[in-house]
């Protein structure tokens, strides 16, 4: 049985991966208005994968014999109002979800769970990967400033990204 501190730790960090999905179906309209395909697929790649954040744990605190409790998903606000800014937004975003994997492991840790300390550990190396991969088309759309063609051959580089179903824990 998992301990209750650690559940409602679970239970808001769910929260958060699903609102992080929901973060991105918003951003991924202003890529569907301004007609960016290749980063509308980067979002809808984006979405799929905090859904399957989301339902990692979900599925993690059932087996560990817990209560999920899903709450309700707060309203996104897109900070950023051109690709640069909207990808400082993703940042700051995806900073802030490392921030939250580190205290959820501070609870585990402090209730001396090691099952979820070693089950949490992809959540923290995938994070890694997360901030890399969006601090890369950051650094890309910084370089490009006010160039069009060079935008739209970062849209087409970004058209090519697929979801893969991780294999969480
Ligand atoms: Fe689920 Fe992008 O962190």
């Amino acid at each position: 049985m998992i301990n209750e501190t650690l559940q409602k730790a679970f239970n808001e960090q769910i929260n958060k991966e699903f609102y992080s999905e929901y973060l991105y179906l918003a951003m991924k309209i202003y890529f569907q208005e301004q007609n960016l395909q290749g980063f509308v697929n980067w979002f809808d790649v984006q979405v799929q994968e905090e859904h399957a954040h989301a339902m990692g744990m979900f599925n993690y605190l059932n087996e560990r014999g817990g209560s999920i409790k899903l709450e309700a998903i707060e309203k996104p606000v897109v900070e950023g109002d051109c690709p640069l800014t909207i990808f400082e937004h993703v940042l700051r975003h995806e900073e802030f979800v490392t921030s939250r994997i580190n205290a959820l492991m501070d609870v585990a840790e402090e209730v001396r769970d090691r099952a979820a300390l070693s089950f949490l550990d992809w959540y923290l190396k995938e994070q890694v990967e997360e901030e890399a991969s969006v601090s890369g088309v950051l650094a890309t759309l910084r370089l490009i400033g006010d160039d069009k063609k060079a935008l739209l051959m970062l849209d087409k580089d970004l058209a090519a990204r697929t979801f893969v179903q991780p294999v969480i824990g």
